[in-house]
């Protein structure tokens, strides 16, 4: 059974960017987090309706990113000299930052947002606009046959029922196929300190103990676990079917079991874990907003780098609006000249990170490195950049 640990309170959709006249009708839910002793899964309490938060308006493009575009493509890579899949299968193909690196042929995709769907199909990537559970899954199956290679980034984590996701997982991949997906990792969360992980859309955090449950449980199992830089630090996780490796005599790789051991080490399967992260979230949330008031006082210009989903939990825990950052700059076309979900500071273009500009909250703070390099003359002439992640402070 689930039980509750942390409390961020009233939130809107993370990436439910909005025009003035929306205000009225914004959507707000309360965000709790809790963890299941059986499964060792750490959830939402309460999900969002998948709907409201995967639709035509969906305004995240994975491949705006340099970091992202690199990271993709030497997934891509990599999968083609290791594993050398005839058919490959993305979950969640987002604006295709993965699925491009492929030929079309032997390819299709799954992916609900049907703005993002459109833009894969144009370029002649077969791609559902559609949710992934096993109604899709035998679609698939009909149509392209069992898949070699299922890759799904960022994606598993905001399904609500993996033990149907999983299934259909199982169902659709070939005999000697592999399944990887990649998610924010929750032993990364929980040692950085990385709260704003949790909005809407992550369903789940997972940990390599849960998922070693869940996918067992449908007959799948681990073989490989990489640990990535990515997304404030995530899991690439490779499975098989269980029968396969039995069959085969392939061995789980010892990453798995350094994993396993490293997350019991850290108490991820002890729910007094999870209670002494929420003491140091709530400090976060005091540390910052002392931060952030006392730089206000000094009369600091303080704006925010990157609208993202994150920085969406941030801001509406800590209860942070346009009284103390005056603007959020953001790259996405989508998300300038409309208004950050439920505090309702303004997103602009990032030339208005101009010599005005004192202070500037890292809201996309997982790519710090990204960011610094692009912003040199902006440390050069005295500003200053502000986190949360490890601990609150500035540099
Ligand atoms: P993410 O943390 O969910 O990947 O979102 C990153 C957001 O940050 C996305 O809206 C693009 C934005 N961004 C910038 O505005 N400038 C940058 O240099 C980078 C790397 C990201």
């Amino acid at each position: 059974m689930k039980k509750q640990f942390l409390d961020l309170g009233r939130q809107p959709i993370a990436n439910g960017f909005l025009n003035k006249n929306d205000f009225a009708n914004e959507y707000f839910f309360n965000l709790k987090v809790g963890f299941d002793d059986e499964t060792k899964l750490v959830s939402l309490m309460d999900f969002v309706e998948p709907t409201k938060m995967f639709n035509d308006e969906y305004v995240y493009y994975s491949s705006l990113s340099k970091t992202m575009r690199e990271h993709f493509l030497s997934a891509a890579e990599t999968f083609k000299t290791k594993l050398f899949p005839q058919s490959v299968l993305e979950i969640g193909s987002n604006d295709g930052v993965f699925i491009e690196n492929f030929s079309p042929d032997n390819t299709c995709a799954v992916e609900p947002c049907g703005n993002f769907a459109d833009i894969t199909n144009k370029k002649g990537y077969h791609t559902y606009p559609q949710f992934w559970n096993l109604e899709t899954a035998e679609e698939i199956v009909e149509r392209h046959g069992p898949q070699d290679l299922i890759f799904s980034a960022n994606c598993m984590c905001h399904i609500q029922d993996l033990n149907e996701a999983f299934t259909a997982v199982k169902k659709t991949l070939s005999f000697d196929g592999c399944f990887v997906f990649e998610d924010p990792s929750l032993l990364q969360m929980i040692t950085r300190g990385s709260y704003d992980q949790i909005y809407d859309e992550h369903a789940h955090i997972f940990s390599v103990l849960a998922l070693k449950n869940l996918l067992n449980n449908v007959g799948l199992e681990i073989f490989k676990v990489e640990k990535l830089d990515v997304h404030g630090g995530s899991n690439r996780i490779y499975a098989k079917h269980m029968d396969t490796m039995k069959l085969r005599g392939i061995k789980p790789a010892a990453s798995v079991q350094m994993s396993l051991d490293a997350e019991r080490e850290y108490g991820l399967h002890k729910y007094e874990t999870y209670v002494k992260f929420a003491d140091r979230v709530e400090k976060s949330k005091n540390d910052l907003l002392s931060l952030l008031q006392s730089l206000k006082a000094e009369n600091k210009k303080i704006v925010s780098y990157g609208a993202t989903s994150k920085s969406t939990t941030v801001f509406n825990y800590c209860g942070i609006d346009n009284t103390l950052i005056d603007y959020i700059v953001d790259t996405t076309a989508d998300k300038q000249n409309k208004f950050s979900p439920g505090v309702h500071i303004p997103v602009v273009a990032p030339t208005e990170f101009d010599n005005t500009v004192d202070c500037a909250f890292l809201g996309a703070w997982n790519y710090k490195k990204e960011i610094l390099n692009k912003e040199k003359r902006f440390v050069e002439r005295g500003g200053v950049f502000i986190t949360h992640v490890p601990a609150v402070g500035t540099y």
